[in-house]
């Protein structure tokens, strides 16, 4: 007998436990990648987002939304560059994790200031509690009807009048495969390196991410984990936006920056069917309510 046999044999719950779907925390998309995130990337890209966003930041008077925190980058410039409360909204435990670490080394004065909401935003319950949001390396990765639902929810984090900066997903699929190598580093006695790869599959990007470890001796383990990008051009993103009450800002120094400002409310459900059409971005296909 096989051992998970023996064990289904011997634990008659476990047999239960095993078929049933993984609930979503168990379904983390992150969860080879959050180990290599900030070694690989976290330096390049922690400069990247001061240069993107501190003066938004800086303006912020009432609280400042860090929408997909991951491991916290955009979360610490935040604090560091805001007197202000910040929302880190993150849904994925292995990205979480890092984030908690990484509050968890900053000066009681700054920590008090972020809260943690462990939960995609819709479901974190935020009502008007932001006047600046940042989505950074967050909506690429997003399914469309997953985008769609995260803009009515943006609305009613933000207080009227609110900014929402977003880094804008591929705008079209890649030609032929690209490779990126990501800059290798070191820890101790071992190197750690890794690229993306990344070629179009029917209307997706896929983004093959292999990482690896070396020692002395060679290569100590390899790892790989795969994404899923949807290009969307920037008309696109600004028509869904629209739809939850957002206009357009002029143009910023970066491109790959959108810039938009919460110019009317987003409409409040009417039904169960219009709470679905307006996640979906498609309530204004309904008729106006009967007064
Ligand atoms: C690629 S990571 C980027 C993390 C961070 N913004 C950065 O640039 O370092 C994207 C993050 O968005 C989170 N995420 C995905 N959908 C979300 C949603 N609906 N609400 C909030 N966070 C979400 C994922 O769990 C993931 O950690």
């Amino acid at each position: 007998m096989s051992r998970m046999a023996c064990l289904l044999d011997m634990h008659p719950f476990l047999s239960e436990a095993s078929v049933a779907p993984p609930r979503r925390e168990e379904q983390d998309a992150y969860a080879i990648s959050a180990e290599f995130y900030d070694i690989l990337q976290g330096e390049q890209d922690g400069a990247r987002v001061r240069q993107l966003y501190s003066r938004d930041v800086g303006n912020a008077r009432l609280a400042v939304l860090d929408v997909g925190a991951g491991t916290g980058r955009v979360t610490l410039m935040c604090l560091v560059e805001s007197q202000v409360p910040v929302h880190a909204v993150e849904p994925a435990r292995s990205m979480r994790s890092p984030l908690m670490t990484r509050l968890a080394s900053l000066p009681s004065d700054l920590r008090t200031r972020v809260t943690v909401h462990p939960h995609t935003l819709d479901e974190a319950g935020l009502h008007k509690v932001a006047d600046v949001a940042i989505c950074h390396n967050t909506i690429a990765c997003l399914h469309p009807a997953s985008r769609r639902a995260l803009w009515p929810a943006i609305a009613g984090a933000l207080v009227p009048g609110g900014v929402l900066l977003i880094q804008l997903p591929p705008a079209c699929l890649p030609h032929h495969e690209t490779t990126h190598d990501l800059p290798t580093q070191r820890v101790g006695q071992h190197e750690y390196g890794g690229r993306m790869v990344a070629s179009a599959d029917v209307n997706r990007i896929r983004t093959r991410f292999e990482y690896w470890v070396r020692g002395e001796g060679g290569v100590l383990r390899e790892h790989t984990e795969t994404f899923w990008m949807w290009p969307t051009a920037r008309t696109e993103v600004i028509g869904e936006l629209e739809k939850s009450g957002f206009a357009p800002l002029p143009e910023r120094a970066d491109p790959a920056v959108l810039a938009v400002r919460l110019t009317r409310r987003c409409p409040a459900p009417r039904s169960p069917e219009h709470a679905r059409l307006l996640r979906l971005g498609l309530a204004t296909a309904l008729p106006p309510a009967p007064r």
